[in-house]
């Protein structure tokens, strides 16, 4: 009777343990939508944007690694920010959808890379990424 006791609050200060670590694994955004804005998104933007006459497979590799910056600042964005209200903001459905639009766009980009496609890569950049930037841009930032 006694061990299992013992076994029983082992088990139970295990379990204690366990719901306090998925209490600390909870996630918290760590960036305002601003700061995701200026720390990614605009970096990677300007090198897909910028990209032209590429040669080497260097070259490429960078674009194809600014769409993955601009997939990595999506994801980021389906959480909103840290900032006020940007949780909120970020269930709307019109945020999910630019949201996703963008990220779709940084895939195309990534096709485009990996054909090493430069007509591909320009559609991608003006037909895909620009729009979804303007969409959201025009609904959700604070004039
Ligand atoms: C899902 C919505 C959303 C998408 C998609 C989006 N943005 Fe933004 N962006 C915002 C919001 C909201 C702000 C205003 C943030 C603030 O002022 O707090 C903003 C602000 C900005 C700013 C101004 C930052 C500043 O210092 O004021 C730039 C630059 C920017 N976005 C670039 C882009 C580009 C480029 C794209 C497309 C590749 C893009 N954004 C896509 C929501 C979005």
């Amino acid at each position: 009777m006694k061990k299992f006791m013992i076994i029983a609050v082992s088990y139970f200060s295990l379990l204690c343990l366990s719901v306090s670590f998925a209490q600390t694994d909870e996630y918290h955004p760590l960036l305002s939508v601003k700061e995701i804005m200026n720390g990614l998104i605009t970096p990677a933007t300007t090198t897909i944007w910028g990209a032209y006459q590429l040669e080497t497979d260097a070259q490429w590799q960078e674009v194809r690694n600014a769409a993955l910056a601009v997939i990595a600042a999506g994801n980021l964005l389906q959480f909103g920010g840290a900032g006020e209200g940007e949780a909120a903001t970020a269930v709307k459905a019109g945020w999910k959808t630019y949201n996703q639009q963008m990220i779709e766009a940084a895939k195309l980009v990534i096709l485009a890379a990996d054909n090493k496609d430069e007509e591909a890569l320009s559609v991608a950049g003006n037909d895909a990424l620009y729009p979804p930037c303007e969409s959201c841009h025009q609904q959700y930032q604070a004039r």
